[in-house]
């Protein structure tokens, strides 16, 4: 059992906590959504307010080796304007920096520690046990709140829980609660809307929910796989050919245990590049050798949507179309509007991608619970469990 820091006591003691502030950046450099830090923030206060001394550590994009492209100082500026009265110190390097030999000191001080993005070290992604005990010594307690990373077995998110006392914070119980409950107790219909890219990386996925939705809605380029699956024209969109046999394993699968696999039926027809021009409708049989197809049609849109309004539980990842030019986020913006407009159905959505394109949308309030996580709220879906969870359950 995983026990959380609001059901035990932890007071004056050195706390190493992983956040995950893998956050995204706009061209100029600035963070583009803080969200991920602002959710952390009820964990860290609960924290100080038990007069314990923080270290925090998140690993930050995917650096070769120690690349100050990818340091965490952006965070740790941003983090500073949440805690005035505290000092943020960004630790350049925690294996040499004498400034956290007494760690302790830090409440003094009211100083937070941030490591260096923990990826800067080859230890991290191997889970090296040197490495994770490394990381260990310089705490008394371990706290994972890093939702969005639980689905790695690295050292600051596996490893070095074998070395401490271990709990999951705040955000990590409020996500694993709102994710588990509506997929182990859901409250029928429930419809999954599954878009994106690649099918690939969503097979898995779309095989469990298929055991657990009764409607899943199909959309982005992954549609195509499906499409061409059942012998249609799909034109010049994305499509992996390699995966074709097993879109096509699981409509049979859906066909024989009766679920419903939604496909859309007219889709929006256009060029990436070109944000001027209104895109071409076509209704999917009608799709050409030429036709590049971006986003889901009106047709679809009210298809999925009288789906959606029925639902009492809703599960959304991956936007439904090339959101990034504005004429083809139409199909994701209105699947929202459906969302939102069945108030009284639980739903959770998640996804870096399904963030970006409900970002400057109203009414976020009225989705049941936006996941910070995207490949770890999917792998729980999937999997029901994750090695960084797995790791607290002792
Ligand atoms: C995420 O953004 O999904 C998490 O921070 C994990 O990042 P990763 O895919 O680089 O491991």
């Amino acid at each position: 059992m995983i026990r959380y820091i609001d059901e035990v006591e932890i007071t004056n003691k050195k706390v190493l906590v992983r956040v995950d502030y893998n956050v995204s950046f706009k061209k100029d450099g600035t963070i583009n959504d803080d969200t991920r830090i602002k959710n952390s923030l009820p964990t860290l206060q609960l924290l100080l307010k038990g007069n314990n001394a923080l270290i925090l550590m998140s690993h930050l994009g995917k650096p070769k080796g120690r690349d100050m492209a990818f340091s965490m100082k952006p965070v740790v500026e941003r983090l500073q304007t949440y805690f005035p009265d505290y000092k943020i110190g960004l630790v350049n390097d925690f294996l040499t920096d004498s400034a956290l030999a007494d760690a302790s000191s830090a409440k003094a001080s009211k100083t937070i520690f941030v490591l260096e993005n923990t990826r800067f070290y080859e230890g991290e992604k191997k889970n090296d046990p040197i490495f994770s005990k490394q990381l260990a010594n310089l705490a008394e307690v371990f706290v994972d709140d890093a939702f969005g990373s639980v689905h790695r077995a690295h050292a600051s998110t596996v490893g070095v829980a074998s070395f401490l006392a271990s709990y999951g914070g705040l955000l990590l119980k409020q996500e694993v609660a709102m994710i588990k409950k509506v997929i182990e107790a859901p409250q029928r219909p429930v419809v999954a809307i599954i878009a994106g890219a690649k099918v690939s990386s969503k097979i898995g996925l779309i095989e469990k929910l298929m055991n657990v939705a009764d409607y899943v809605l199909i959309g982005g380029a992954m549609t195509n796989n499906f499409l061409k699956a059942k012998g249609m024209e799909i034109g010049k969109g994305l499509v992996e050919l390699d995966f074709i046999p097993e879109a096509k394993r699981l409509l049979d699968l859906a066909a024989t245990e009766k679920k419903h696999i939604i496909l859309p039926i007219d889709r929006r027809i256009g060029v990436k590049t070109d944000e001027q021009s209104a895109p071409t409708i076509k209704k999917v049989e009608d799709i050409g050798i030429e036709d590049e197809t971006l986003d889901i049609g009106p047709e679809t849109e009210k298809l999925f949507a009288d789906i959606i309004l029925q639902a009492k539980t809703i599960i959304w990842n991956g936007p439904v179309g090339y959101f990034e030019n504005p004429q083809f986020a139409k199909g994701s913006i209105a699947i929202f509007n459906a969302i939102i407009s069945n108030p009284s159905a639980v739903s959770v959505l998640g996804g870096g991608d399904t963030l970006s394109v409900i970002k400057k949308l109203p009414n976020k309030d009225k989705i049941t619970h936006i996941s910070t996580g995207g490949g770890a709220m999917l792998e729980l879906i999937e999997k029901g469990t994750l090695p960084g969870l797995e790791a607290l359950n002792k």
